[in-house]
């Protein structure tokens, strides 16, 4: 198997349209990546073949479709190398981690505890930290990190503390594509007796992951950055954290046995899966994994490598671009920038006229912003089915935005 970017972009039906008349350059891909056909096909299938409610029917069509939910997770699994009980499904990333401070932070989190958290951190990994802040009194310590995105270890080191509760860490910055050392942030975090939550939203695209050899207390991936549907993405918890944990929502599902006067609850995962779950979507999230799992991943790698090189020479040949983030080991297929005299709104705004789809503003990560000294940059994000000659047409709309916004 090796890695061809022409058989990977004939299952993506959406790059054979145009946009203002040209060829759709999607480079939106940090935000949300597009459907290959096996999983459009996956969603297709389940809503006119194989649809009903799980977990609850005496019928064939709920059986079967418990049986590919139930499936759905497996596959989430070995994707994260835990184990079926450890993943808990969610309507996404932002989810997961309020799961986890609402289930686990509201009880093990008290006043005076501190949390660790980066500045590159997206607003998901941030609120709900500030909700234990607001409503438990903990204290919030923020891990530095340099122009490119990389953490400073000594600083990291004299943060950990008895008080110490809990390390918030994202797997991969969606503004400067940066990756820290988790293993060894995890290795400390647990020698200070705290847990650690790795955000894995941006990362676990780019390739399985292994939450064990991680050190992972808790681990959160989303559907639709992973070539699957969004409403959908999956929380690892470690088994024994998560059998002390209680649950956040309350409803079906959930539960072991309901009187008038008590409840008890059912084991993880269902403990945290209260009601109707996104079911098609979780079974399309594991069609989206296996579709990952069958792709030649050190190909994928090292071609999302090359462009974001690629890229990266282009953009730091126009003197009039300032880069975010000048790459680091291990940086992700992200890039941020600032065209000088023009807001990042316009520059997206004029680029998508020729067909070439990024992102502009605060990319969720004001704190980030605010590190860096500026309001908002435009982001080019890379994915399988991208290619350089899409970066060349990128380039060119650049210069086309210069000239009419200098
Ligand atoms: C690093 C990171 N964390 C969390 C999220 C939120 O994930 P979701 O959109 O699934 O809620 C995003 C989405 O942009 C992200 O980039």
């Amino acid at each position: 198997m090796s890695f061809d970017v022409n058989a990977i972009r004939d299952q993506f039906p959406i790059l054979q349209r145009q946009v203002h008349g040209k060829p759709l350059v999607y480079f939106d891909n940090a935000a949300s990546v597009q459907k290959p056909q096996k999983v459009i096909d996956c969603i297709n299938h389940t809503l006119t073949q194989s649809y009903a409610n799980v977990h609850r029917g005496l019928h064939t069509l709920s059986n079967e479709v418990t049986e590919r939910y139930e499936q759905a997770r497996k596959t989430c699994a070995r994707y994260l190398g835990a184990d079926e009980d450890e993943i808990i499904f969610t309507m996404g990333g932002t989810d997961a981690i309020n799961l986890v401070s609402y289930s686990w932070g509201m009880e093990n989190i008290g006043e005076g505890d501190e949390i660790i958290l980066s500045l590159m951190e997206h607003h998901s990994n941030i609120v709900p930290w500030h909700f234990l802040r607001e409503r438990k009194g903990a204290v919030l310590k923020w891990l530095k990190v340099d122009d490119n995105g990389a953490i400073d270890m000594n600083q990291y080191q004299s943060l950990l503390s008895d008080k110490t509760r809990l390390v918030a860490i994202t797997g991969l910055s969606n503004v400067l594509g940066a990756a820290p050392d988790i293993k060894a942030m995890a290795a400390l975090a647990h020698g200070a007796g705290a847990k650690i939550l790795v955000d894995g939203c941006q990362k676990s695209v780019h390739g399985a992951v292994d939450v064990k050899a991680l050190g992972a207390d808790f681990y959160v991936l989303t559907g639709h950055k992973i070539y699957g549907p969004s409403g959908i993405g999956a929380l690892y918890g470690k088994r024994e954290i998560l059998q002390d944990m209680t649950p956040f929502r309350g409803g079906g599902e959930m539960i072991d046995c309901v009187t008038q006067d008590i409840v008890t609850y059912n084991d993880p995962p269902h403990r945290f899966e209260a009601g109707t779950p996104p079911i098609m979507e979780a079974i399309a999230m594991g069609t989206a994994l296996e579709w990952m799992m069958a792709q030649d991943i050190e190909g994928l790698q090292t071609h999302e490598k090359a462009l974001t090189d690629y890229a990266m020479g282009k953009l730091s040949g126009l003197n009039w671009i300032s880069l975010q983030g000048k790459g680091q080991e291990g940086k992700g297929p992200i890039v941020s920038f600032t065209m000088e005299g023009a807001h990042p709104h316009d520059v997206a705004t004029i680029i998508d006229q020729m067909g070439v789809a990024v992102r502009a503003g605060h990319h969720c990560c004001q704190p980030l912003m605010q590190h860096l000294g500026v309001d908002s940059t435009v982001r080019a994000s890379f994915a399988a089915y991208n290619t350089e000659q899409e970066i060349d047409i990128f380039i060119e709309a650049l210069m086309k935005a210069r000239n009419i916004l200098s």
